[in-house]
């Protein structure tokens, strides 16, 4: 079977080729009936002419039934479209296949809209409840293997780096993020409960502690918070950790990475649609002169911002520490905690916790937050400390986090990494204003999924195994 796209090699004219897909279109001109066939790589317009030959007349009569959606596979010569019949706005508009055989493979119903190049004006929830046919567009699937390319080109860059690819667990124990955890059920250990990971953060450094020195996953992270249009209940990160790093050895290593990702997605497209990152390296900016000049921490740094092509990257360094929570009446890391102090600013941990900046940054892409890291704090007493002015009491940080604590008593090397946003920076690529569109399975606004019905009721049997009782709320 041949892909569509191949067939624009101008040795196949006049071979036969065989090719299979689904009917994007038919029109019926009388004498001839045309047929665009779409594969994955393309659309090609298939002829079936009358004549009075009884395999031909068999043929055409198929071609006649055929609708939309259906899925054939034909036989035939590719042939140059005679002149005038060129459609300049297909890559293989030149073309045509002279169908001499087709089976029809798969019927298909009346389908819920119209696969157009692009379904944004469809309703989203339709869009959702029937994904597997909004893939199909050309603007959705264009954008999944965008997304494949680019984690293929990440995964390939580090592995040359040197870094290896670490699968970390999902059934898990919480790791703070900042957002409310999703916790699963253990059978075995009824009343017990695994969280799924808001970030692999622990497992990566526990991973430096055990001498991986260089690590990365394309880690899936479950954060239970209101989705937006760039906030899912489930997103991906390009998660990684280094040994014996400084914050520069981060930053420069993910700005030769994003640059010569651009470089390589720019490939192929034509002059108008390349990517442009305005400055490397990246701008790198205070957070506090940040938020005096521009009043927000990812500032959107474009010098045009009617222009899609742009790609304004920056750095916000030198963070405080911590942020004062009022209600809580306690001080919050403004990362996490497992963020280090800068060296100098060390003492005033103790007198003036407000005062103390870290070796946290945040990588900002045209206004938005696309990535964001640390150096780790590697000394246990430090850590300590940080537990303490965050208000975990001294048994709270055994329970959660000894482990980690445990682990730094035996030789724990300095340590930092960083997580990058791969939905919100594929989101910006691909110039759509929701990650929903760059993601094959999104969740709705409401954290559902119409189309595998989730989150949806299990039976009494699966929670009489797990002993939970399902509690109704009493009626107003
Ligand atoms: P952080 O919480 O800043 O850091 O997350 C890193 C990046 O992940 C993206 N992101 C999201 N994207 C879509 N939907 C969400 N709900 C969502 N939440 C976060 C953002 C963000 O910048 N463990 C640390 C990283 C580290 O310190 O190494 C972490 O997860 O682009």
């Amino acid at each position: 079977m041949k892909k569509i796209e191949i067939l624009k090699a101008p040795k196949l004219i006049g071979k036969k080729v065989k090719l299979a897909g689904w009917v994007n279109s038919r029109r019926d001109m009388g004498q001839v009936i045309f047929i665009d066939l779409r594969d994955r790589s393309g659309i090609m317009q298939l002829v079936f002419t009358s004549s009075s030959e009884k395999e031909k007349k068999e043929l055409r009569d198929l071609a006649d039934s055929l609708r939309s959606e259906y899925v054939i596979e034909v036989e035939g010569k590719l042939q140059e479209r005679p002149e005038g019949m060129e459609n300049p706005k297909l890559e293989t508009g030149k073309l045509e296949v002279e169908v001499e055989k087709m089976k029809i493979l798969a019927k298909a119903k009346t389908l819920p809209f119209e696969i157009t190049k692009d379904t944004k004006s469809v309703e989203e929830e339709k869009r959702m409840k029937y994904r597997y046919l909004d893939l199909r567009s050309e603007r959705m699937r264009k954008n999944i293997i965008c997304r494949h390319k680019a984690i293929k080109f990440i995964r390939d860059f580090l592995s040359e780096k040197d870094f290896i690819e670490i699968e970390t667990p999902i059934l898990t124990k919480s790791t703070p993020e900042g957002a409310r955890d999703y916790i699963v059920p253990s059978r075995q250990q009824p009343g017990k409960f695994y969280a799924l990971p808001q970030s692999p953060q622990q497992y990566k450094q526990l991973l430096m502690v055990a001498g991986m020195e260089k690590y990365f996953q394309i880690a899936r992270c479950f954060r239970d918070e209101d989705p937006r249009g760039d906030r899912q209940p489930e997103h991906t990160q390009l998660d990684l950790e280094m040994s014996f790093v400084s914050q520069d050895d981060i930053l420069e290593l993910i700005e030769s990475l994003y640059s010569a990702l651009i470089k390589k997605l720019n490939q192929k497209k034509k002059k108008k649609d390349k990517k442009k990152i305005s400055q490397i390296p990246f701008p790198k900016l205070d957070y506090a002169e940040t938020i005096k000049k521009y009043k927000t921490d990812r500032p959107d740094l474009r010098k045009d911002k009617s222009d899609p092509n742009e790609l304004a990257f920056c750095w916000i360094v030198n963070w405080p520490l911590f942020e004062w929570n009022a209600t809580e009446k306690r001080w919050d890391p403004h990362h996490h905690i497992f963020t280090a102090p800068i060296k100098k600013d060390l003492p005033l941990l103790e007198k003036s916790p407000d005062k103390v900046h870290s070796e946290q940054y945040d990588l900002v892409l045209n206004g938005a937050e696309v990535g964001g890291g640390s150096i780790r704090i590697s000394d246990p007493k430090t850590q300590m400390k940080i537990f303490e002015l965050v208000g975990i009491s001294k048994n709270e940080a055994e329970e959660k986090f000894g482990h980690l604590l445990k682990a730094f008593e035996y030789g724990v090397p300095p340590h930092g990494g960083i997580a990058a946003g791969l939905d919100r920076l594929l989101a910006i690529l691909k110039k759509e204003s929701s990650i929903r569109e760059v993601i094959a399975f999104p969740k709705t606004g409401d954290g559902r999924d119409p189309m595998m019905g989730a989150p949806a009721d299990v039976t009494k049997e699966q929670l009489k195994e797990l002993q939970i009782e399902i509690k109704k709320k009493p009626k107003k």
